[in-house]
């Protein structure tokens, strides 16, 4: 017997002890980490076996079949503790946060904001109010567009994109153009899917105020140079806002060394819950920036004449944020963190490569986008059959994949397709999902030829 606390929280990565009671605990009833095994024995860095047992809907069968779930671009799936933090806090902690003295707020602010402070080292943010919660990668752009934006553009203004961008970068600089009387310059790319960097700072003037552009493409996997892209932003006085939503399942991003002006990303790429992500802002911008939307806890006093806003980060927090999902993006981060990340991605690199090299041998296909630089996407066509029929033919098979314009129509149109299908990888997948992938391409083509 072992004396823990009674919420035994700390399974689930929360900690709430100090106020809960001691009770005497069976240890043998407790979750633990395997010990050592034979990849661990063996000096293997990233033991895949070992992270796919910590994602239980990966043993899901799906029309009869194993899941091979090879969509991860679209949304992660969840491991473990990130499950038990949820379940944990909508047990033990569920409160409102910041706005009461009763203890159970008081569990709840700390786990929010403790999340908050995961997040900031994830990024190594220089201080926590840099770091905003909000509800994905969508509402940090179009947070930074409609506080930022509105407040800086003038008619004549730019704002320079990139070929690569995911609808969310696109969108939102368009409505602010309307708003603003800016214009949209689009930097295109190659036919390997890479930013055409001659032809992006060519498009740099001063009348440049905005650079927006991801670090990684969601449609081809291409990861881009972003401390080339915002070298020459910065010179020519423009600030740079990094879309990092399928950067930072992948890759450690520091945003103090890529020295961008704002970083956006979300839970639900990392492993967390959906409805959460953040956005990162250069302290003296955050500071200057009016607030993005008005309600509750944004507000240090409220009269009819004149209200005063709350201080940042909590000034574009407005309402009652998704708590709970904070809670699990926080243990994303812990799980994330917790990982060899280098061996992690060369892990991933590995697949990928592997993936890229079948889809190259199988007759009927064409891999789309091939970058120098890739990770985690793998976008291609099968000859003669709609990515849609495809996709249709795969999920019987058990394969799931993404099929369609991966919200990048202007992607697409560059290589003249109407859809892909694409393979996109998590931590988890293993060359056995690949070898599903290839036999399910297999039974598609059969049932085309
Ligand atoms: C590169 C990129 N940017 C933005 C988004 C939008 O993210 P969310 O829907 O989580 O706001 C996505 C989602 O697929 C993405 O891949």
């Amino acid at each position: 017997m072992t004396r823990l606390r009674a919420a035994r929280v700390g399974e689930a990565g929360v900690d709430l002890s100090a106020d809960a009671p001691l009770v005497d605990v069976d240890e043998s009833s407790l979750p633990r980490r395997p010990v050592r095994n034979s990849a661990e024995r063996e000096g293997v860095r990233f033991d895949v076996r070992r992270v796919r047992a910590d994602f239980p809907i990966l043993t899901e069968r799906v029309h009869g079949k194993p899941l091979v779930y090879l969509d991860s671009a679209n949304t992660s799936q969840k491991p473990e503790p990130v499950l038990k933090a949820m379940d944990a806090y909508y047990r033990h902690a569920n409160a409102n946060i910041h706005r009461a003295t009763h203890l159970l707020s008081e569990r709840a602010t700390q786990l929010y904001e403790g999340a908050r402070a995961k997040a900031a080292a994830f990024v190594n943010a220089p201080d926590l109010h840099s770091i905003v919660l909000t509800k994905g990668t969508t509402d940090g752009i179009n947070l930074v567009a409609q506080s930022y934006g509105r407040l800086t553009l003038r008619p004549g203004d730019e704002i320079v994109i990139s070929w690569l961008e995911h609808h969310s970068n696109i969108v939102p600089w368009q409505i602010l153009c309307e708003q603003t009387g800016a214009t949209l310059r689009v930097a295109p790319i190659n036919d390997l899917g890479e930013v055409d960097l001659d032809a992006y700072a060519a498009l740099l003037s001063p009348r440049t105020k905005i650079v927006a552009v991801s670090h990684v493409s969601n449609a081809l996997g291409t990861i881009n140079p972003v401390r080339e892209i915002i070298g020459p932003a910065h010179a020519r006085g423009a600030v740079v806002l990094i879309d990092g939503a399928q950067a930072v399942p992948h890759l450690p991003v520091d945003v103090q060394a890529l020295d961008c002006d704002f970083y956006v990303f979300s839970s639900h790429k990392m492993f967390g819950p959906t409805g959460v992500g953040v956005l990162y802002g250069r302290p003296s911008l955050l500071d200057a920036m009016p607030p993005y939307q008005g309600g509750g806890d944004m507000i240090a006093s409220v009269t009819f004449e004149k209200t005063c806003y709350n201080v940042v980060p909590y000034k574009f927090e407005a309402g009652t944020p998704n708590i709970g999902g904070v809670v699990g993006f926080g243990a994303a981060v812990d799980y994330l963190t917790s990982l060899d990340r280098e061996a992690a991605l060369a892990h991933e690199d590995a697949v990928l490569e592997y993936a890229t090299t079948r889809l190259r041998e199988f007759p009927s296909a064409r891999v789309i986008g091939e970058a120098r630089q890739k990770t985690g996407v793998l976008s291609f066509v099968v000859e003669g059959v709609h990515p849609h029929d495809a996709g249709t033919i795969l999920d019987r098979e058990g394969v799931a994949v993404r099929t369609g314009q991966h919200c990048a129509q202007p992607v697409m149109d560059r290589y003249g397709v109407a859809a892909t299908i694409r393979a996109s990888l998590g931590i988890y997948n293993t060359r056995g999902d690949i070898d599903a992938l290839m036999r399910a391409l297999t039974r598609v083509v059969e049932v085309f030829a």
